[in-house]
């Protein structure tokens, strides 16, 4: 076997821990640097990094068994949705399990990433401190930058109260006998106005669009272990399920939300077992979308008002590589151009990890990503040729458009089971491309140019 290629994996969240056990078990040198100094990023409630979006009562909202990795269940004593304490002891027992918590490099954030003439990388971390590797896993996560309404709303700058992004949200403390406006449709907007609404005076709920609401359980299971196969058009498993949503709440315009404009498939799911009982209970009220903030209220679609102490705004993330060379690689309004969510195809000694926005939980795509990229630097996967990627890309971009509700939200959205079967043929096609590769005597895909030495260098002049 020839001189494998050293890699650096940025991120130890669960994305960048399910591609550093792959790694380890093919024994693949590799170092994984990690901001923080814990495992676990997002489920890490106040976690050091800053880079946490947890509440203080966030629990997850794909099911344990849909969320755990294939070879490392989760413990039964826990519920189906855990508490994001479970949840970050899990990944922490995970790293233990399969023992590479020596690999990981704790509070060693990476401020510089640069592609060197030869492919490989120069990083430079927050000291000062520069590492060469011959290859870059990116796993920094997508739920960290906050996408506040851009442009502001009018009048925004005017407003007297406090104005927040879901990230920066942690329990409803700060909510208390306020007047509340929490804006979005998404899955923060959902847990956040329900917190809000057992303490607040009122809560007012601002949409742009309607949404399908999905509870957590159809039939007394976690309704995600309802997945159809993925041999079944969408079409024809989004009608259905449609069906069962009517008849198991009715539709959500009789709650007061506005009318989804779209079928169920295309739009990420908006999870909530609470949001309906809650309006019912007219804690929450729904409202079309915010038209402009005054001094102390807020001002909707409708030309409707209401007084405002606190807006809340749940508008999503953005996609950021601040360590990346903006010219190299970049995701403006969250699109990048990846070949099956993974590689760059201009450069293939960089690829990405866990950058996927599934319908389902994102760990188990992330080990299957994993598997292939430790096929790829052992040379047992390559890559078709860049046109091939683009063309894959090009086909991918374009059913996602045509499926997906126009909106930063749906630019790496993926069907779960859809996209770890099309994945693992990938696996399969790219073997079969490696081994033609090897009886010709062909070099691996990723040379072994920077050597153990070049890990740690001396402090740049
Ligand atoms: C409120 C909320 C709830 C969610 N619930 C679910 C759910 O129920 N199910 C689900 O599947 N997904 C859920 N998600 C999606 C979430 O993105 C994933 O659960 C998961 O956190 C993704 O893991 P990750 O490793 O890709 O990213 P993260 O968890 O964000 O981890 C990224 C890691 O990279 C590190 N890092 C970043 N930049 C650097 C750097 N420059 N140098 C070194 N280290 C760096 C960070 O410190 C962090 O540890 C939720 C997201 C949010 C915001
Ligand atoms: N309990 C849990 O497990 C849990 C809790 C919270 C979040 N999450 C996950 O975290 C991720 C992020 O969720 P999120 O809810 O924070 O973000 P999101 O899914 O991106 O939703 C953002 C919402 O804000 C709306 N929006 C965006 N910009 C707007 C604007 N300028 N004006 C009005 N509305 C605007 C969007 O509408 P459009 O659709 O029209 O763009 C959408 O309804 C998702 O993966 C989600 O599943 C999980």
């Amino acid at each position: 076997m020839p001189q494998l290629p050293t890699v650096a994996i940025i991120g130890a969240g669960s994305s960048g821990i399910a591609a550093a056990k792959a790694l380890h078990e093919r024994d693949i040198p590799f170092d994984c640097f990690e901001a923080s100094d814990r495992i676990g990023g997002n489920w890490v409630f106040a976690n050091k990094n800053g880079m946490s979006a947890a509440y203080r009562d966030l629990h997850i909202n794909t099911s344990r068994e849909r969320m755990e990795f294939s070879d490392f269940p989760m413990p039964r004593s826990c519920p189906d949705f855990p508490h994001h304490t479970d949840i970050a002891a899990y990944f922490d027992a995970y790293v233990d399990h399969f023992g590479f918590r020596d690999k990981i490099r704790f509070e060693q954030a990476i401020v510089r990433a640069e592609l060197r003439d030869d492919g490989g990388w120069d990083l430079q971390d927050a000291a000062g401190e520069r590492h060469r590797f011959d290859m870059l896993l990116v796993a920094n996560g997508h739920h960290w930058d906050a996408r506040w309404p851009e442009p502001a709303f009018p009048g925004a700058d005017t407003f007297e109260g406090m104005q927040l992004h879901a990230h920066e949200y942690r329990d409803n403390g700060v909510l208390e006998r306020k007047d509340v406006v929490v804006l979005g449709m998404g899955n923060s907007a959902m847990d956040i106005a329900v917190e809000a609404s057992y303490v607040a005076r009122s809560t007012h709920l601002a949409a742009r669009r309607g949404a399908w609401i999905v509870p957590k359980y159809l039939f007394g299971r976690p309704v995600d272990q309802f997945a159809p196969s993925h041999r079944v058009p969408v079409k024809l498993a989004a009608k259905a399920f449609e069906i069962l949503l009517r008849l198991n709440a009715g539709p959500v315009e009789r709650y007061g939300l506005p009318k989804p404009d779209h079928p169920i498939s295309a739009t990420h799911p908006t999870v909530s077992g609470r949001i309906l009982d809650r309006i019912a209970h007219g804690a929450i009220v729904p409202r079309p979308n915010i038209a402009r903030l005054g001094p102390d209220h807020v001002q909707f679609a409708d030309g409707t008002q209401v007084h405002a102490d606190v807006v809340i705004y749940c508008t999503g993330y953005k996609i950021s590589f601040p360590f990346l060379d903006p010219a190299l690689v970049s995701a403006p309004a969250n699109r990048i151009e990846l070949f099956r969510r993974v590689f760059s195809p201009p450069h293939p000694t960089l690829a990405f990890v866990g950058l996927v926005q599934p319908i389902g939980a994102i760990m188990p795509l992330a080990e299957v990503q994993g598997r292939l990229l430790a096929d790829y630097l052992r040379g047992a996967y390559r890559l078709p040729s860049r046109a091939r990627m683009l063309a894959d890309i090009r086909r991918e971009n374009a059913a996602m458009r045509k499926r997906y509700v126009a909106s930063t939200r749906h630019t790496i959205q993926v069907d779960f089971d859809r996209y770890r079967y099309e994945l693992e043929r990938e696996r399969r096609r790219g073997a079969a491309r490696a081994a033609a590769a090897r009886r010709a005597g062909k070099a691996l895909p990723v040379p072994a140019l920077a050597g153990e030495a070049g890990r740690d260098q001396p402090v740049a002049a």
